[in-house]
């Protein structure tokens, strides 16, 4: 079993931090979304990981290295056009041969364990009617955002659309798919979309259409496709509710540290109140602050006399004197200092490199 991860999407709606770098390393909880998805294939025992890469491909590269840190070999497949998910498998044909593998799409997050995901399908392949595909699926409140999925009485699916004005159903497909070989076949035979794309739902459903057989799982966890800023902050809160308190870094006596929090080595916290969930990056500066719940702050940030909640601050980001910073994504290097001094609540999402004075 091999794994395909899709890592080339533009990340249109998180501009203007994907402007200069990828969607799929925008940290949550302080790591790289890409890194849970390598995790997650490397925990359901995948060895062989291919990552197609697109415009952010040097960063990815050099980010993810050769897998070698989380104990799998990675192989980069240049996507030289955002052509659909079904374009990812037909470029991906070499690395894949004739194995089996998982897609993954690198901007998804899911709190489940897929260990259980991937050995149903193993087991359904060596039983009497082996599937050539499998596919999750969640109920969501906006199925009009997905690839939906109708199933029949028996819980087979028979019918895929994308993103359909009229959603059939609820059930939305995660970024997360079982195939074996004939998806190759698949995505040879079908057509662009209206949007230009070559889809891995006609794809999927191209295979229902020839008459084989499709498995179906439903997952039980949250999901959540990350591509925007409400869901990448609620993906951070999410996986902060997970965290176990660490205090590697140094936390002086007149600072209070409540909940669950991690402090980084070389982190410092001077007369400053850190309220868990909070995850503080290495070497980063926290004085005269208040860090409240669902913070994470990335490495070598300096917090000063400010309140930051429920917010990611990307890393080596210096933040001066903001009465309150919530629901907010600052990018790397960013600069935000207020120059006056009225109280003032602000609620920002700005790019690497930018300097924001707040009036
Ligand atoms: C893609 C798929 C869609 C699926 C979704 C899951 O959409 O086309 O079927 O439900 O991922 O994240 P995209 O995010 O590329 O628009």
């Amino acid at each position: 079993m091999k794994a395909l991860i899709l890592a080339g999407g533009a990340g249109t709606r998180l501009r203007p931090i994907t402007h200069t770098s990828a969607k799929q390393l925008v940290p949550v909880a302080n790591k790289p979304i890409l890194f849970y998805g390598i995790e997650a294939m490397a925990a359901a025992g995948i060895k062989e990981i291919g990552i197609i890469v697109g415009d952010t491909r040097a960063e990815v590269m050099s980010t993810v290295g050769d897998g070698g840190q989380f104990g799998v070999a990675v192989t980069y497949i240049p996507q030289d056009a955002p052509l659909g998910l079904a374009h990812c498998v037909l470029i991906a044909e070499e690395f894949l041969g004739a194995d089996d593998f998982v897609m993954y799409l690198g901007d998804n997050l899911l709190e489940q364990d897929l260990s259980a995901f991937v050995h149903a399908f193993e087991t359904a392949r060596n039983g009497a009617e082996p599937p050539t595909a499998q596919i999750l699926l969640k109920q969501v409140p906006d199925p009009h955002r997905f690839g939906i999925a109708t199933l029949d009485a028996n819980g087979n699916v028979v019918h895929l659309v994308e993103k359909p004005a009229d959603p059939p159903s609820n059930l939305a497909l995660v970024g997360v798919y079982l195939f074996d070989k004939t998806i190759h076949t698949a995505v040879a035979s079908i057509e662009p979309s209206p949007r230009g794309e070559l889809e891995i739902t006609d794809a999927i459903q191209w295979l229902i259409d020839q008459g084989y057989r499709v498995r179906t799982e439903l997952l039980s966890g949250w999901w959540i496709d990350t591509g925007k800023l409400t869901p990448l902050l609620e993906a951070n809160r999410l996986l902060l509710e997970k965290i176990e308190t660490r205090l590697d870094g140094s936390v002086d006596e007149a600072s209070a540290i409540d909940g669950r929090v991690i402090v980084e080595a070389g982190a410092v916290v001077i007369n400053s109140t850190i309220r868990g969930p909070v995850a503080i990056g290495a070497g980063a500066r926290i004085v005269d602050s208040f860090i409240g719940p669902f913070s994470a702050i990335g490495d070598d940030c300096i917090i000063t006399n400010s309140e930051v909640e429920h917010s990611v601050i990307m890393a080596r980001s210096t933040i001066t004197d903001i009465p309150r910073l919530e629901d907010s994504l600052i990018g790397r290097e960013a600069v935000v200092v207020r120059t006056q001094k009225r109280p003032r609540a602000a609620r920002l999402m700005i790019g690497d490199h930018c300097q924001i004075d707040v009036e």
